[in-house]
């Protein structure tokens, strides 16, 4: 999950590397660094702390060059001080890297180098691989051998960067496995390296994606890509549509509340040109899901992690509900150790915003081995989910910037809806007027987005009053049971809150010791087949004395008296009311958040993109 930039061309790469970097640190922000090779020698800053940090390093002490590495870092080993920051140099002063994942033989590669005489200066596993590259770089070795040589040291999955003195008009970039995607953008006498897109979206929209095992030349003028065996393979160039105004935060004060109010537009561009409001059907090209297959699948396993796997779970209910295929919600870091009952009637679904998650893509491996369909929900186009899937569904949200997931957990939640009712048109179970009348729900859904976006400040009003609590208890039931672990997990990951979702009729077997007046309880209490049920829910924490927050739909007098707070919705459609019931409890972490003074956007110990296991 950390961040990485690359620049070669005519321009000075400094301010280029910078900028891409403050693009890319939602991906990780213990410590900043880059190094350019200028006059033949290769100049470094790097610094703990927020990239800001380097930006003023640097401002102090310039350096500029037509070639550079960059990186933002998520630390997994070694401390996040300057030391530990990237780039790292061996010992020759020739060669520099950068590098994402974790070099697992780590230890036995140092003990081994440094019986080779080799001088560490950091603690991190990273610099095991450029005192390899040194090792073999030699007048006989060019740099890409050199690097080719070493990375087939290393268990593992990496994404490397490399430059180096001795043939300062390259970069060297390879990829080994899924640990963090390495792209290529195409610009005129000049190219560009990120491990994501947004980092150089404003200088190119045309990009080629590294797969795994592979390795890319960079010049001034273009790139080869070979296998890290050398063999020549070809590239195929993808235009990016996004364009790079949607990768910034406009008048808001963070990407996350500029995300969460995207969700209306976000929903109407994931609904767009596949549901068929005049014929009452669904398209999904990308997935290539014929009726011949759709009548082959017997179980469907939805995998996943963090906030993607509770829109997995809203899935697997709308799955079998709509197309009466029995589906499975299994959390990707478990899926592969699950032995998972798996055959060719089996259909793998993974829901991934970033496509890189290593968890989630390592479950899609597990689900490809055991003979699976492999579908994926993605956002990031050209990410690895998105590449190794028999078919897929793009997101179409935009780039989600903010760490804390929103437009890329309702989007998804209409994808699956949309997805249910073409598995279940293609298997002739589901009547023409009932597929139509489901299809026209979702009409409805982005003007209702949009309806509950416009009571943010009522919300805030409500978030005041739970700045400061130290616990919070999240209760749903039904299809609305993953939208309080969701919002659970909204409140925990960006305000510190310890904050828990749980299945409302669960609450009586022991949980409900828990509240009292210091526990206030948010509950979701639409109307749907459970909401008789979550009435006496609210109840029963009333009597407890608990505070009570309820998500409850306009003009329910019922709960108006019970509540301490209500959350007001608009009606939805008791299959799609996951999208606008999550939508208060996003923005009611959001503003807690903001209250606490805490940094919304990049929440301690975490990073965007989670690829290592
Ligand atoms: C959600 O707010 C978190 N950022 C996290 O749980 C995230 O959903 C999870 O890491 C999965 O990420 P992905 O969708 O990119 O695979």
């Amino acid at each position: 999950m950390c961040g990485i930039v690359g620049y070669i061309g005519p321009r000075d790469a400094t301010p280029i590397i910078l900028n891409g970097l403050q693009r890319l640190e939602y991906r990780g922000y213990d410590s900043a660094g880059l190094a350019v090779i200028k006059d033949g020698q290769i100049e470094v800053r790097r610094d703990a702390g927020k990239l800001s940090r380097l930006t003023a390093l640097v401002n102090g002490s310039p350096i500029s060059g037509h070639i550079g590495i960059g990186h933002t870092r998520w630390a997994t080993h070694g401390q996040p001080n300057a030391t530990n920051a990237h780039p790292h140099m061996g010992m020759t002063g020739e060669v520099v890297i950068v590098h994402n994942g974790i070099v697992e033989n780590y230890l036995e590669l140092k003990e081994e180098l440094l019986a080779e005489g080799a001088v560490f200066k950091s603690e991190t596993d990273t610099e095991t691989i450029v005192h390899l590259i040194e090792r073999y770089l030699s007048s006989e070795t060019d740099l890409a051998e050199a690097s080719r040589r070493a990375l087939n040291h290393l268990k593992g999955a990496h994404a490397v960067v490399v430059m180096s003195t001795r043939e300062p008009d390259k970069i060297i970039a390879a990829r080994i496995g899924h640990s963090g995607g390495v792209a290529v953008g195409f610009g005129k006498g000049e190219m560009f390296l990120a491990s994501d897109i947004p980092a150089i979206l404003e200088h190119t929209r045309e990009v080629a994606f590294l797969e795994s095992h592979q390795m890319a030349i960079l010049t001034r003028e273009g790139v080869r890509v070979q296998t890290l065996d050398g063999q020549p393979v070809a590239y195929e160039i993808h235009k990016i549509a996004w364009d790079p105004v949607s990768a910034e935060k406009g008048e808001f004060r963070h990407f996350m509340q500029k995300e969460i109010h995207e969700q209306g537009r976000a929903l109407t561009d994931t609904i767009g040109g596949r549901a068929d409001f005049e014929r009452g059907t669904i398209h999904l090209p990308e997935l290539n899901l014929t009726s011949d297959l759709a009548r082959q699948i017997e179980r469907i396993y939805i995998t996943a992690c963090g906030t993607a796997s509770y829109a997995a779970m809203v899935g697997k209910i709308l799955i079998e509900r709509i197309a009466r295929i029995p589906a499975e919600v299994v959390i990707a870091s478990e899926f592969r150790y699950a032995d998972p009952i798996v055959d060719t009637h089996t259909a793998v679904l993974a829901i991934s915003q970033s496509g890189e998650t290593a968890d989630t893509l390592a479950a899609m491996d597990e689900g490809k081995k055991r003979g699976a369909t492999l579908w994926s929900i993605v956002n990031a186009i050209g990410s690895q989910a998105m590449r190794i899937a028999d078919g897929y569904i793009p997101m179409l949200t935009g780039p989600e910037i903010g760490v804390a997931s929103t437009k890329a957990y309702t989007a998804p939640l209409v994808d699956q809806y949309m997805l249910a009712i073409l598995l279940a048109d293609l298997r002739g179970t589901l009547d023409a007027k009932t597929r139509r009348k489901l299809v026209n729900d979702i009409r409805l859904i982005p003007d209702l987005a949009g309806q509950v976006l416009e009571r943010e400040a009522q919300y805030e009003e409500v978030a005041r009053t739970l700045m400061n609590v130290s616990h919070c208890l999240y209760l749903g039931r039904g299809i609305n049971m993953p939208t309080a672990y969701e919002g659970a997990l909204k409140l925990k990951e960006i305000s510190y809150i310890h904050a828990e979702g749980y299945p409302a009729g669960e609450m009586k077997h022991g949980p409900i010791a828990l509240i009292d007046r210091d526990m206030p309880v948010v509950v979701i209490a639409t109307r749907d087949q459970w909401y008789e049920k979550m009435i006496s829910q609210i109840e029963q924490a009333k009597a407890r004395g608990g505070p009570v927050i309820v998500v409850a739909n306009d003009g329910d007098q019922t709960i108006a008296p019970l509540a301490d707070h209500v959350l007001w919705v608009p009606e939805t459609p008791w299959m799609l009311s996951p999208v606008t019931n999550v939508i208060p409890l996003q923005i009611l972490a959001y503003h807690i958040a903001a209250l606490r003074g805490l940094d919304v956007d990049q929440p301690r110990n975490l990073a965007k993109s989670v690829t290592v296991e």
